[in-house]
């Protein structure tokens, strides 16, 4: 099966049972990775474009590998987001990488709702690689694929995102999905880092159903899953807590506060981590934290998405 969609803008695009094959593909993607020879043929001859607006290490180096190992041609083009923030320039550049012949665009850019401005304008598939502050459901779909891997299911887990929820587009994705899957969620913050208004958004008629708690200690014991977010300062406006120590040691996760987590506790972070921050440096180390798990799994479940968006020669015909 291949998805009938053009485009992955946002988790909405995806049903339950698309976002399990996806982590199931994810399975043999990976398993390919361990191979000698990582590399398969199933995208022979597609041309995939990273337009990335914004800076990222790590989703733009996924996406190429991703795109590599499935034997796409893979081009990179970062631009100034200044001249590419909205409007006729953005519509142009949809055009421009249409006629040069792309398969399908990652576009990554500050402002929300870019992904969805250039899909309508270019006839090839384009993937959200992170739009501001709204989602980036890919990062969402490796993080699904990383608590199954550690407990077998998604269903009936219960998660906490901890930290810069107003700014995060992570928190977004992985909001809707985990509810989507059937987990449950707290949403865990300093007030100023909730978005105003969430109380109505998470209505779950809206897919975004989430308990919200101002002290991460209340509710520490109960998590299967502890997930950390940066600290966007870079998207802060004005300052939103007293002190970044003052925020570090009622919001961070460091040894002490660990001690009271249940023993197989998964700990997450998107990266690029704040240690001494949001998470404490060793913290960052420990096996329990899954930061470079969630990396490696990454590519496969690139290699899932573009694989059921591009369409390709049968998985099974690949594996074997
Ligand atoms: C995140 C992003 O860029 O949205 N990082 C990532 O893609 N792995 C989170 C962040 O920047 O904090």
């Amino acid at each position: 099966m291949v998805f009938k969609k053009k485009d992955l803008l946002s988790i909405k695009d995806l049903s339950k049972e698309e976002i399990q094959h996806v982590l199931e593909l994810g399975d043999s993607f990976k398993e390919i990775l361990t191979r000698d020879i990582k590399k398969v043929p199933t995208l022979r001859g597609k041309t995939v474009v990273n337009f990335f607006a914004e800076p990222s290490t790590r989703t733009r180096t996924s996406f190429e590998l991703a795109a590599k190992r499935l034997s796409a041609d893979v081009v990179n083009i970062s631009a100034k987001s200044s001249s590419l923030v909205k409007g006729e320039s953005l519509k142009d550049t949809a055009k421009t990488i249409e006629a040069l012949g792309a398969d399908a665009v990652i576009v990554r850019h500050l402002s929300a709702g870019a992904p969805k401005f250039f899909a309508e304008n270019a006839k090839c598939s384009v993937i959200n690689g992170g739009d501001g502050a709204h989602e980036h459901p890919t990062q969402a779909l490796l993080d699904l694929f990383t608590m199954r891997q550690k407990f077998g299911r998604i269903e009936g887990l219960h998660v906490g995102i901890v930290g810069d929820i107003a700014h995060s587009r992570v928190a977004r994705s992985n909001l809707l999905a985990l509810n989507k899957m059937g987990a449950r969620v707290t949403l865990i913050a300093p007030p100023t880092l909730i978005p105003a208004g969430i109380e109505s958004l998470t209505a779950v008629k809206h897919g975004m159903g989430a308990e919200i708690k101002y002290d991460f200690d209340s509710v520490i014991e109960k998590l299967d899953v502890i997930y950390m977010l940066r600290i966007q300062l870079e998207r802060q406006t004005e300052s939103l807590f007293p002190s970044v120590r003052e925020y570090a040691k009622l919001f961070g996760l460091n040894l002490e506060r660990l001690k009271r987590v249940k023993k197989d506790i998964l700990v997450m972070h998107p990266g690029p981590m704040n240690r001494g921050i949001e998470i404490s440096y060793e913290v960052a180390d420990i096996p329990q934290t899954a930061v470079t798990k969630q990396v490696a799994n990454g590519v496969a479940i690139r290699m899932s998405v573009l694989y059921l968006l591009l369409g390709g020669v049968e998985i099974e015909k690949v594996a074997n």
